[in-house]
């Protein structure tokens, strides 16, 4: 589903002249080693200067801070929840829903015109008591895993535009799919249930399987392919394919671009549903930060490009995995290592980074 203001075309057009300013700034900085240079001037809002939606993870716990929220809603069109709307915040030991967090985060949503990602139906690493005491008996368990379904997807009907149903359903190593309490008891067919479940709840909602090390790993990106080729020929109604972008500044160039091509064989929207460049690479010896940094934003403009360059009908949204980089789950325990990642498009102080300026020049560049 491509964001109406998008496809309308009504988004205001910014100066070519300033979008290949940008552009050339950041390509002048190519192999240099200070800090990259970036333009004079204001950077263009990231969600008018795309022809598609630009998303970002929140967590209702920045929602009162005014400085966070003024930088959202200036650069961003669609929000996804990275812990609210999860299972292990909304079901209850007992089986009951607590959808307190859940309808915040909506709320905000709908009070400020954001589209709104539902994140995540089913995920591997969920064993919620409610359910571990049903593995015994199939067809309760396939009652509540149906019943949940419908609760959290119906209750969002109609706001949120998509759901990543299934979350990383293919093995670590890219061999064979996950095991995990909802195959051990329906078997691999939990991820048809849940997408036909979804489907019942939210018949306009975008319905996405979503997996990370897509662009890293070809085997992991071959099972994801696919799973997605068999939902399909089964008659599931898969309706876009996510993939979380988790990069690092050691992610070689080509590798995004590559990725995205492969997941828009099947002609499904795709979303890179949670992108953030980790600077802490590992296997390259980054010695100064501002290398880093350009090497980010060469990445960032490169996953912008290949996004923007997919045809419009395939363009579901572009999210960052956060804010700022002070907000970013690679800052949080027990990730946040020596505290120095920074990992997203803007700084701790909401400031853009060279990698904000090579979006906005590569969504020139692709669209
Ligand atoms: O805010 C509560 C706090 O009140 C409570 O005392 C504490 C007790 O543990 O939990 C706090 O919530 C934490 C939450 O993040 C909010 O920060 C949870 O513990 C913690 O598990 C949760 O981590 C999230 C993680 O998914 C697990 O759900 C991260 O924020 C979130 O960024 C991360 O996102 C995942 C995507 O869903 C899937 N792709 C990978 C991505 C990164 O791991």
């Amino acid at each position: 589903m491509v964001n109406a203001e998008a496809r309308s075309g009504s988004r205001p057009q910014l100066s070519r002249r300033l979008l290949l300013g940008s552009a050339l700034a950041l390509t002048a900085c190519k192999g240099r080693a200070q800090a990259p240079a970036m333009p004079s001037g204001p950077l263009p809002p990231l969600r008018q200067a795309a022809p598609f939606s630009v998303g970002a993870a929140i967590n209702v716990g920045a929602l009162d801070d005014p400085a966070y929220t003024g930088l959202l809603l200036a650069e961003f069109d669609q929000v996804t929840a990275d812990w609210q709307m999860k299972m292990e915040v909304i079901l209850n030991p007992d089986g009951g829903f607590d959808f307190t967090q859940p309808d915040a985060v909506a709320g905000f949503a709908a009070r400020h015109g954001l589209r709104l990602h539902g994140h995540n139906l089913i995920w591997y690493t969920y064993r919620p008591p409610a359910f571990e005491r049903l593995a015994g008996d199939r067809a309760a368990f396939a009652a509540a895993y149906r019943n949940y379904i419908l609760a959290v997807a119906g209750r969002y009907r109609g706001q949120a535009v998509g759901w990543d149903v299934v979350n990383e359903p293919v093995a670590e190593d890219g061999i064979g799919y996950r095991d995990c309490l909802w195959r051990q008891v329906l078997g691999m067919e939990y991820v048809a249930r849940a997408l036909h479940d979804a489907r019942e709840a939210a018949p306009d909602a975008v319905l996405f399987v979503n997996d990370y090390n897509l662009e890293s790993n070809p085997n992991k990106l071959a099972g994801f392919m696919r799973l997605a080729e068999q939902l399909l020929s089964a008659g599931a109604p898969l309706g876009g394919l996510g993939t979380q972008a988790h990069l690092t500044v050691d992610t070689q160039p080509g590798q995004v671009r590559a990725c995205i091509r492969t997941l828009a064989t099947l002609g499904l929207p795709i979303h890179v549903s949670e992108l953030d460049v980790s600077t802490r690479g590992r296997r390259l010896d980054f010695s100064d930060p501002a290398s880093r940094l350009d090497k980010q934003a060469r990445l960032v403009g490169e996953t912008a490009e290949a996004f923007a360059a997919l045809p419009e009908r395939q363009r579901y949204a572009l999210t960052t995995w956060g804010v700022r980089d002070q907000d970013s789950w690679l800052r949080r325990a027990p990730n946040a290592g020596d505290g120095s990642d920074r990992p997203l498009l803007f700084d701790d102080a909401g400031a853009p980074k060279p990698a904000a300026w090579a979006f906005v020049a590569a969504v020139g560049r692709g669209s």
